[in-house]
Order: structure tokens, then C-alpha cells, then sequence
């Protein structure tokens, strides 16, 4: 299916992954909105020498070694002069604000906003600019030409991602394996992997969705929403030392249940590579079914028992299956991670959002790598982007249908995503079926905390190129 997309008028971070190893999130107040716009103007202009150039989605004839791109909230959009009547033809949850969605995102306890870091409070969080670099001098010479553009922003907060080796995250997952691909954007000879194509108007405004004669509505003028697309971006401090000490103790129930010898069968452990324990194995098959995969990548769908299967699953494999073959979990738990943000084809109680919920997500770590010899307790997490076209209808949908309430299967209603989720320890659960019996744990707490975020627009070239020419704003006027 065609779609005519213009690649030079979308902003690239949405349709690629870079693969930057450092990036920086600098998140801005608009100090001057003739200024602002300048830059607006100039970072879109072609001409490098003025400003560091907002990447677009056109197809590279060379590696570059820096990108830029551009999200804005709702306050910022007022501050770059947007006119009331425009601002409320946007979507009414990217009007309210991530804050104000707190307790349909979980973002209750720890992760209330009140206990947010300050960059994130008050109306005063206008727009992110985002700096992806291959080393680290780059991303500085970037971002502080950014920041030394005349007077145009305040900031408020510069916030640092470094890549893992590995492409590693906090928990030791590996990460970024499954990303929609999407028709006329991805070509079906290349394709990344057998997951089905994804209508592009999952992501970018004005184009056909997933759902059949089903269209995003465009925010007003037609100039400004069409070919954006929205960002949750989050701020997830991740509790790693307890992550850990909780498999250790899922292990020592584990190894003392019947049931660790269906789910592992002894010796299975010392065929893996490296070969481990038994306690440590167990501890990686309760890793990896919190996901949905084990740490290294492979897909319990693909190899419930081994994280090394032989053959080797290729780098291109990862991603090459579903569920309809494992209806009830016994490889890849309904609960998991993977199987809640993304159930593929399996059933579910809204059979027909089964694909309609994708999100590209782009994140990075931020905070020092843990190191099991060295338990050092520090601010750790991911600074992670979740791209759709619907705030509400896709990310929203995904954190509170499946992720906190598990709507999508009567199995896990009621239960919380086991990584991710908001848990409480009085009443977190944790199941999977294995043979004929159930292993269960309960009691945990929650390891992801947010620390910010918010709702940002990311609109496309020919939207910024709008906004520059805007006049008045400044002040922020909200509802
Ligand atoms: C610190 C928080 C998080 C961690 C550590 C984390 C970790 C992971 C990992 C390791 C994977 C598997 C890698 C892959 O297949 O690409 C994954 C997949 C995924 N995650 Fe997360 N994640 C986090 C937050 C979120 C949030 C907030 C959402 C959305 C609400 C989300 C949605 C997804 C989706 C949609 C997938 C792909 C599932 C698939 O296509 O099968 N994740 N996550």
C-alpha cells in the first residue's frame, strides 16, 4: 500500500531509529517568542551554518553524525503564538498534560507528579529538543549551539541518555528488537521481520489507521497537525537493586517448587551459554518471563527452556513469532511485558486494537550501568519516547487497559504489568501457567518510578515552518 508520503516533511526520530549512541533531551522554556521562532525559522532553513538542522525522514545518502528533533507541548505551542481556537482542536489529553493524566497512567505513590523533579512541574515545559550523536563532543557542540541561540529559550533541564553496550537497558534486557514497521515507509523486500505492516496513520496525523475507515482527526489549521505525530516522553527512574534482590527471592520459592523442573528441566542450565546454577538460571527464567524475553534478546515464544538455543536464533529471528500457538502462556506468560504492550495475534477482549496500539519507541538509558559485584545504589532508568498518533488511543490505552489493568485477557484482569506496572506489595501478582500447575509470586513493589514527562507534539517540517511565521505568544494563557 502507497501512502505518497513526503519524507522531507516528517520529522525522522518517528519513522528511524537513529541508533546514537548519546543522546541529550534539553527541555525548554520559550524566553522570547521572536527569538524562538527565529530559531524555529533557522533550524529548518537547509542552511547548517545558521542552526543545527531539524532531521527530517528523507532517506540518507550518508551516516549523519548529529540529529535534532523537536517536540512541543501544549503551553509551548501557545508560547510560539498558536490562537486558542487552534489549541483546543488538539486532542483533550494533549491539552491536559501528562501530569494531569497521572492516575490513568499509574502515576500515583512515587511517581505522582508532586514528587516529579522540578524541570517537570508547573506550566512552564514548552518543548524538547532532542540531540542524537555518535560521541559524546558532538552532542555538546549541539546542543550548546542550540542553547546559544539568542536569547530564545530558558532551560530548564539537559538530560543525558548513554548507550548500553549491546543496546542494553537497566534490568540487562536487551531492547529496541520490535518496532512497527509501516506500509510505504518500509520496504516489504527489506522487511525487518514477519510482523504484519502497520497503516502509517498509527503515527503520523491525516493518514489511514489500522482500524478500518478510521482517521485520527487533525488539529486546526490543516498546515500545523498534518504529519505530526505525538510523544509520551517519560522519565522512568528504574529501582534495579530491588529488581534483582526479587528475582533472588523468586528463585529460592522456585527452586523449592515441582513445578522448577517442568518450567527448567534439571541440567537444562548447565547446557546453556555461559552454563549456570540452578538458582541462577532460575533466576533468569523468572526474568525473562516478566518480559517476555530472556535478557539476551531470544523470545521465550521461540525458546521457552534456553536463552542459547542451537541453532542460534539470527539478529533478524528476534522478532519472528506470535501467540495463537501458546493461547494460555506456558512460554510466553499472558502478563508478561511483551505479551500486555503487544499482543501480536493473540486473542484478546478488544480483538480489534490487536494492532491498532502500536508505538514506536525510541529510549535510552540514563544513570550508571549496574553491576552485580558492586551494588551501588544510584539514580538510574530510561528516558524513553512512545510515538502514536493517538496519546489517548494507543499509549494511554496500552498503560491502563493492558499494562495496569490487564483488560485484554480475563486471565490477568486486575493484575499489573510485573515490570512495569504501578504494584503495590499488598497486592502485586505475578503468574504463569506451567504444565498443569500455576507458579505464582506476589508481594512485589514497583520498579519503575516516573520522575517526569510530558505530552509533546512533534510536528511535521512544514508545521514548524508554520509556527515560525506566527506572531504574539509569549505568555501562556491555559484554558
Ligand atoms: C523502564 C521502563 C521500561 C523498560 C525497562 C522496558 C523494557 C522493554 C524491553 C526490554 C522490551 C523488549 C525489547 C524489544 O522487543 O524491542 C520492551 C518491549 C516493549 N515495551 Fe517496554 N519497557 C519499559 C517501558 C515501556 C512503556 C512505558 C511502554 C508503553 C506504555 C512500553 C511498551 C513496550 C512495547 C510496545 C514493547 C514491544 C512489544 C512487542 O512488540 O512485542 N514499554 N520493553
Amino acid at each position: 500500500m502507497s501512502n505518497n508520503l513526503n519524507f522531507a516533511d516528517v520529522q525522522g526520530n518517528i519513522l528511524r531509529g537513529y541508533g546514537k549512541q548519546y543522546v541529550r533531551h534539553l527541555v525548554l522554556t520559550v524566553a522570547n517568542a521572536s527569538a524562538a521562532r527565529r530559531w524555529l525559522s533557522e533550524a529548518t532553513s537547509g542552511d547548517e551554518s545558521a542552526a543545527p538542522q531539524i532531521t527530517n525522514a528523507e532517506p540518507w545518502t550518508e551516516r549523519r553524525r548529529t540529529c535534532v528533533n523537536v517536540g512541543i507541548t501544549r503551553d509551548g505551542l501557545a508560547a510560539f503564538g498558536v490562537p486558542a481556537a487552534s489549541l483546543n482542536s488538539f486532542p483533550h489529553e494533549f491539552v491536559a498534560g501528562m501530569a494531569a493524566r497521572n492516575t490513568l497512567l499509574g502515576d500515583t505513590g512515587p511517581s505522582d507528579p508532586s514528587k516529579w523533579k522540578e524541570e517537570w512541574k508547573g506550566d512552564g515545559v514548552h518543548l524538547m529538543i532532542s540531540v542524537y550523536a555518535d560521541d559524546a563532543q558532538d552532542r555538546t557542540a549541539t546542543a550548546d549551539r542550540i542553547l546559544a541561540a539568542r536569547g530564545a529559550f530558558h532551560l530548564r533541564a539537559a538530560l543525558d541518555g548513554d548507550g548500553f553496550p549491546g543496546g542494553v537497558v537497566h534490568f540487562g534486557y536487551r531492547d529496541s528488537i520490535s518496532q512497527p514497521q509501516f506500509y510505504g515507509v518500509h520496504d516489504p523486500d527489506r522487511r525487518r521481520d514477519d510482523q504484519p505492516f502497520v497503516e502509517i496513520g498509527a503515527m503520523l496525523l491525516g493518514h489511514a489507521t489500522p482500524i478500518e475507515n478510521l482517521r485520527w482527526e487533525v488539529p486546526k489549521p490543516n498546515v500545523l497537525g498534518y504529519n505530526g505525530c505525538f510523544n509520551a516522553f517519560r522519565v522512568l527512574e528504574q529501582q534495579v537493586v530491588e529488581f534483582e534482590a526479587f528475582l533472588s527471592e523468586c528463585a529460592d520459592a522456585l527452586i523449592k517448587n515441582p513445578l522448577s523442573e517442568v518450567v527448567l528441566p534439571p541440567g537444562e542450565e548447565a547446557k546453556w551459554d555461559p552454563p549456570m546454577s540452578r538458582h541462577a538460571a532460575l533466576r533468569e527464567v523468572v526474568a525473562a518471563k516478566m518480559l517476555g524475553r530472556w535478557r539476551n534478546g531470544v523470545p521465550l515464544a521461540l525458546s521457552p527452556i534456553t536463552p542459547s538455543p542451537q541453532p542460534a536464533i539470527t539478529d533478524a529471528g528476534l522478532n519472528n513469532y506470535g501467540y495463537s500457538s501458546d493461547p494460555d502462556g506456558q512460554r510466553c506468560p499472558i502478563g508478561s511485558h511483551m505479551r500486555r504492550s503487544n499482543p501480536r495475534d493473540a486473542k484478546t477482549v478488544q480483538r480489534n486494537t490487536n494492532h491498532a496500539r502500536r508505538l514506536v519507541r525510541r529510549g535510552i538509558p540514563y544513570g550508571p550501568q549496574y553491576d552485580p559485584a558492586h551494588p551501588v545504589k544510584a539514580e538510574r532508568g530510561l528516558l524513553g519516547s512512545f510515538m502514536c498518533a493517538s496519546l489517548t488511543g494507543q499509549f494511554e490505552a496500552i498503560q491502563y487497559d493492558w499494562t495496569n489493568l490487564g483488560l485484554q485477557d480475563p486471565r490477568i484482569t486486575g493484575s499489573n504489568d510485573p515490570i512495569l506496572g504501578n504494584n503495590d506489595p499488598l497486592f502485586s501478582r505475578f503468574s504463569f501457567p506451567v504444565g498443569d500447575g500455576m507458579v505464582k509470586f506476589r508481594g512485589f513493589p514497583h520498579f519503575v518510578h516516573t520522575k517526569g514527562g510530558a505530552y509533546l507534539f512533534q510536528p511535521s517540517m512544514s508545521a514548524i515552518r508554520h509556527l515560525a511565521t506566527l506572531s504574539g505568544g509569549g505568555t501562556v494563557n491555559r484554558r
